[in-house]
């Protein structure tokens, strides 16, 4: 078995000198067993044809979005789902300010919007294309929506001038590839929990595409930080996988998913908009700014209970044995939510170490919720904090119960989408 058996990798070519290595590229992951269709934009076109791609791989070239033949054969929604991962390269500045704005009307703007699988990105352009303030603008954006934007290699380029965007070499990119599918397959395993982006696990159970269709779901994660002077902060231990997890599997699901995140170490899952925050206040004014369009809030954050009174301007000195901080309570996001009028379906968590279904049942009521998933943290044999699996009980209602085993968090997330699913349809 080698490297890349089984893989599917769309390749995506677009314009540039560099499109004449994808050729070398699309052999190299094939020389590893990968299973390569090829999507060429027109701009690829113009300096390597379709031809020569469809008889290295052996399989047909899409060009069009609007070819009937084409779209018998494989239509762009399947192109969509087929692949395991869809790799751009060369990806083109004018391919990374379409992505970056949605635009549909070409293939692969198309694809890039239907899939919910990893894109990665290999930019190739001019040093002064690359490095203008847009691009990196552009850059920017791609990679907070999930995109892997790989670095491009420094040099001579093919316009004369030497500097930073040439596309790297099709066995470096090859080997790139190879090492995403292993990091994807480290996730899969018992792995590294430090390593593992929760969005990103292995193999989640497979959950209907139509489940929240149309929904837009709004979701908070990781920790809060407070600053206490300019060096110093007050936070918690929240990995954020929970929420992330909840956020891929939300898209899945055929929701648009804006996550409100605390600082985290995980990456954007492919497909969510993400805004990234620091203190509860300005969570909670993000949140506040997106609820008028959201039909389903699911409050996953741990935000800090309280804040200081007053941040110091300057760092405080040690001096005295014993020092006092007065601390504010923070705002409770999900409590300012539920109660206001054109409140979203509200979804709580309750971390707890005893009296699980009691503590849950009476924030359910407090919170004025209309779900509540209650994770036991007391057993010290089964983590959930930084883990990459965790089981809940969920309440609602006067009595409504259910519980979902220990599980890895994206199948965990997909589970308790179901039933937040089930209660929309039935309040
Ligand atoms: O009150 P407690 O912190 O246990 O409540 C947990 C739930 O409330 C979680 O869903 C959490 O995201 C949310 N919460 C919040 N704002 C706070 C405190 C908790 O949204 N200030």
């Amino acid at each position: 078995m080698t490297a890349l058996t089984s893989r599917k990798i769309l390749l995506a070519i677009t314009g540039g000198i560099a499109s004449y290595k994808s050729a070398i590229l699309a052999r190299r992951l094939q020389d590893q067993g990968g299973d390569v269709r090829v999507v060429m934009s027109k701009g690829a076109q113009a300096f390597i044809t379709p031809l020569t791609l469809q008889a290295l791989t052996g399989n047909p070239v899409h060009t069009d979005l609007l070819d009937e033949s084409a779209e018998a054969a494989m239509g762009h929604i399947e192109l969509a789902r087929w692949p395991d991962l869809i790799l751009i390269a060369p990806a083109s500045a004018n391919t990374m300010a379409r992505l970056a704005h949605g635009l549909a009307d070409d293939l692969l703007g198309t694809l890039c919007l239907a899939t919910t699988k990893q894109i990665m990105l290999a930019p190739a352009m001019n040093h002064q294309m690359w490095a203008n303030v847009a691009t990196q603008a552009n850059a920017d954006t791609l990679k907070k929506r999930g995109f892997l934007l790989l670095e491009p290699d420094s040099g001579h380029q093919a316009c004369g001038e030497t500097g930073s965007g040439r596309m790297p070499e099709p066995e470096d990119l090859r080997d790139q590839v190879i090492a995403w599918f292993e990091q994807q397959s480290a996730a899969g395993s018992a792995g590294n929990p430090a390593q593992i982006s929760a969005a990103s696990t292995t193999n989640p159970s497979p959950i209907n595409a139509d489940l929240l269709k149309g929904k837009h779901v709004l979701i908070t994660a990781g920790p809060t930080v407070e600053p206490i002077d300019p060096v110093r902060y007050i936070s918690n231990h929240s990995s954020g996988k929970m929420g992330y997890a909840l956020a891929a599997s939300a898209v899945e699901a055929g929701a648009q998913v804006t996550l409100v995140s605390g600082p985290t170490k995980l990456d954007t899952p492919q497909g969510v908009t993400r805004i990234d925050v620091q203190q509860a206040t300005q969570m909670l004014s993000e949140v506040e700014s997106w609820v008028p369009d959201t039909d389903v809030f699911i409050a996953v954050a741990a935000v800090a209970d309280y804040r200081m009174a007053g941040i110091a301007e300057e760092k405080i000195k040690k001096q005295t044995e014993q020092m006092t901080l007065t601390l504010v309570k923070n705002p409770d996001i999900l409590k300012t939510i539920s109660l206001r009028d054109d409140r979203p379906f509200c979804v709580g968590f309750a971390a707890e170490t005893e009296h699980l279904a009691e503590h849950a049942r009476s924030k359910l009521q407090k919170k004025k919720l209309d779900l509540i998933a209650a994770n036991d943290v007391g057993n010290r044999d089964e983590p959930v904090f930084g883990a990459d699996t965790n089981a809940l009980d969920v309440y609602w209602g006067e009595h409504g119960h259910k519980r979902i085993e220990r599980a890895p968090k994206r199948d965990v997330a997909a589970a308790l989408l179901a039933i937040i699913a089930e209660r929309l349809k039935n309040p």
